[in-house]
């Protein structure tokens, strides 16, 4: 096969940040896709409906000026989270989802959650309502290893959270894990999972071996390599309870290459280039467009787009090593190996 043809395609968790960056970010994810859903871990954070409102204005007037792009906005939830603003704001189509943040699981996280139980009336609120809550699932307790935060979380906050909120529907963001892709395909309609691009490429070793490599850091960090493995394998296996969301997550090189370098990779510009190399190699090119395409907008209980894309293979791809912002250059993500599928 050398052309594919799928429907446009959406990003189901993208951090766009703000100001120069936000103007610099939003083309390279409106080029490819159709909607994103938006982080609001800004700082200050999106906590309430009027700020996701001048959010979104402030994203629209960054996106070039024949773009068809829609952002589709988040609210931070913070332990003083108004459940009739989440109702309302929803309602009025102005957010599509409530994110949470254990406090200091990652990047702008210090505003999220310590105490569950002060979410309490909050989730059980959007489980009325059916607005969908994207987790960050790792905890944060010192003791526990980086690489188990994700499986800790779900044995110890997530699933009880799902028990004692029946009818939430709840998207674990960016999984890392067989564990989570395991807890995401047996939940029921109510649970679906994002995955990124980075982490159906990298284990820890891309990490660490042969030298530190800022660039392929991120949270939840990339785990062992049957755990790449197990994401692929969901990602290309047709399961619909799991769908792309890059977490492509500029951060300008300075903040990166640093003694304490934050998390994120920046895989907006490249991303569905990698992906048909990803699916390809899986024999699996024809389930790309329900991964990247069709999953999301199901579980979140939107049309898929009409539009359609086409990527063509070639010789390899050339795209830029990095992206210059007014906050300084952002590097793309590496994937380690050629990119022969170009969007057309
Ligand atoms: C994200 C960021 O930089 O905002 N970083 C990351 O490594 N993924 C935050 C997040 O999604 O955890
Ligand atoms: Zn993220």
């Amino acid at each position: 096969m050398t052309r594919i043809t799928l429907r446009r395609p959406d990003d189901w968790h993208l951090h766009l940040r703000d100001g120069a960056m936000l103007k610099a970010m939003a083309p390279e994810t409106a080029r490819h896709f159709a909607r994103a859903i938006i982080m609001p871990n800004l700082v200050p954070p999106v906590v309430t409906g009027d700020q996701a409102a001048a959010y979104r204005e402030r994203i629209l007037a960054a996106l070039p000026g024949d773009t068809a792009f829609r952002p589709l906005m988040t609210l931070y939830l913070t332990e003083a989270t108004d459940p009739a603003d989440v109702v309302r704001a929803h309602a009025d189509g102005l957010v599509t989802a409530v994110k949470l943040y254990p406090a200091g699981a990652t990047t702008n996280s210090a505003s999220g959650v310590r105490d569950f139980d002060k979410v309490r009336p909050v989730l059980d609120a959007m489980a009325e309502a059916g607005v969908p809550l994207c987790v960050h699932g790792e905890v944060v307790t010192p003791e526990v290893d980086i690489f188990d935060r994700e499986a800790v979380f779900i044995d110890r906050i997530l699933d009880p959270l799902r028990r004692a909120t029946p009818g939430l529907r709840v998207v674990m963001e960016h999984i890392t894990t067989r564990d989570g892709a395991d807890y995401a395909m047996s939940g029921g309609p109510d649970l679906g999972a994002t995955i990124t691009t980075h982490h159906l490429v990298i284990n820890r070793n891309h990490i660490l071996v042969g030298g530190i490599k800022p660039h392929y850091y991120c949270l939840p960090v990339a785990k062992r390599e049957e755990h790449r493995r197990a994401l692929v394998a969901a990602a290309t296996g047709g399961s619909g309870a799991v769908f792309l969301g890059t977490d492509s997550a500029p951060h300008s090189d300075p903040n990166k290459e640093s003694a304490c370098g934050c998390a994120g990779c920046f895989t907006a510009t490249n991303t569905l280039s990698i992906l048909a190399e990803v699916f390809e190699r899986e024999g699996a090119l024809d389930r790309l467009e329900a991964f990247a395409s069709l999953n999301g907008p199901a579980f979140y209980r939107l049309p898929a787009n009409e539009e359609r894309i086409t990527l063509e293979k070639g010789a390899p791809v050339d795209y830029p090593a990095k992206i210059e912002t007014g906050e300084g250059p952002v590097t793309v993500f590496d994937p380690g190996f050629p990119l022969h599928w170009r969007v057309v």
